[in-house]
Formats: C-alpha cells, sequence, structure tokens
C-alpha cells in the first residue's frame, strides 16, 4: 500500500512464511489433535445420550454411565486441548489466522462447560440430572457440535494443519 492508495492487502500474500500452516504436533505427519477430539465429542454426546435415557427409565445405571462419560469427556478434551493450543502456540501460519483463535475461544468454553457438567455430578449423581445436568448436556452436546465443525472448518476451508502443496512452499 502507498501514498493515498486504500486498497486492503493480504497479509499472507504479503509474508510467504504464513503459508506455513503444517501441523507439528503429529505422528509421521497425522495430527494428534484430530485424532484425540473424537473422544471429547463422542462422550459428551454419551452424557446426552445416558441423561436422556436415566429421564426415561429412572434407571441410576445411566446416572453412572453420565458420570464416568463426563469425566471421560473432560479428561480427553483437556489432553486434546493441550496438543491443539500447542500447535496454536507453535505454527506461524496457525497463530497468524483469527480463525484459529475463533476455535480456541470455542473450545475453552467447551471445556469450562464440560468439566463443569462433570464437577456438578460429583457426590450427587442421581439428583444432578434433572434439571440442571440434563439442561447443561443439552447445552454442551450443541457446543460439542459447532466448535467440531468450526474445527473442520479450520482444516477443510482453511486448510490449518496442513501441507502446503509444493509450489507454495
Ligand atoms: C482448547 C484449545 C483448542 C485449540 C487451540 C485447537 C486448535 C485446533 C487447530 C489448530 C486445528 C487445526 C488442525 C491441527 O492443526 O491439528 C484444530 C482442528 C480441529 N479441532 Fe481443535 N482445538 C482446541 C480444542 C478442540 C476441542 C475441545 C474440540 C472438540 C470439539 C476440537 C475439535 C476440532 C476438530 C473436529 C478439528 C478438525 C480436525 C480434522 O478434521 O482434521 N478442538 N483445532
Amino acid at each position: 500500500m502507498t501514498g493515498n492508495d486504500t486498497r486492503f492487502t493480504d497479509p499472507i500474500e504479503e509474508h510467504r512464511a504464513l503459508l506455513d500452516t503444517e501441523s507439528r504436533i503429529a505422528i509421521a505427519g497425522h495430527p494428534l489433535h484430530a485424532m484425540l477430539v473424537a473422544f471429547p465429542i463422542a462422550l459428551t454426546l454419551s452424557v446426552l445420550g445416558a441423561d436422556l435415557l436415566y429421564w426415561w427409565t429412572a434407571d441410576a445405571f445411566w446416572t453412572q454411565v453420565a458420570g464416568w462419560a463426563a469425566f471421560g469427556a473432560f479428561l480427553m478434551g483437556v489432553i486434546a486441548g493441550i496438543t491443539g493450543t500447542v500447535e496454536l502456540l507453535v505454527v506461524r501460519g496457525i497463530r497468524n489466522r483469527s480463525a484459529s483463535w475463533t476455535h480456541f475461544i470455542l473450545a475453552v468454553m467447551l471445556l469450562s462447560l464440560i468439566g463443569a457438567n462433570w464437577a456438578f455430578r460429583i457426590g450427587q449423581p442421581e439428583e444432578a440430572v434433572l434439571p440442571l445436568g440434563l439442561m447443561l448436556s443439552f447445552v454442551a452436546a450443541g457446543l460439542t457440535a459447532v466448535t467440531g465443525w468450526h474445527g473442520g472448518k479450520l482444516v477443510f476451508d482453511y486448510r490449518i494443519g496442513t501441507k502446503p502443496p509444493d509450489d507454495l512452499s
């Protein structure tokens, strides 16, 4: 941009190094974050399923399932979050894209919600379900869908975590 020229420029076009978005936290080029996120996604949806089954059957077994699934969702979510955060901080092309930070904010809100949904059930697995536990599970499932969809957008739309084609690197 020069003088009175007010056209916007694309920083990624000007700084080719920002095209480097390749995952570093990976095994043989396969990103660990992508492998790990399946666990919090599946377990968060399982908590909702178990809560609904408890509401339907009044069988306390489902409150045990929900409690353990909530614990697993939080634990695996934090581990997946750590791999994602290291990637975000270490890889220049990832941390320079605002979409990565949007995903981070969504994910931290989600992990707080999953953690609350687990902690709230400790010592009162049955009493916790109706209505607050079930409501937390619904919101957590919705936010999981949004965060997971947005993570996919990072990879498939912005090519974050992928290797740039040879002619661009
Ligand atoms: C807490 C901080 C988190 C950060 C900083 C983060 C960051 C990232 C980054 C940088 C990517 C691009 C791929 C890569 O480089 O590995 C990604 C992809 C993804 N993230 Fe996260 N993430 C976080 C947590 C989560 C959580 C809790 C979920 C669970 C819903 C999630 C779901 C996804 C999904 C589904 C993808 C696409 C994976 C693929 O299709 O390859 N992320 N994330």
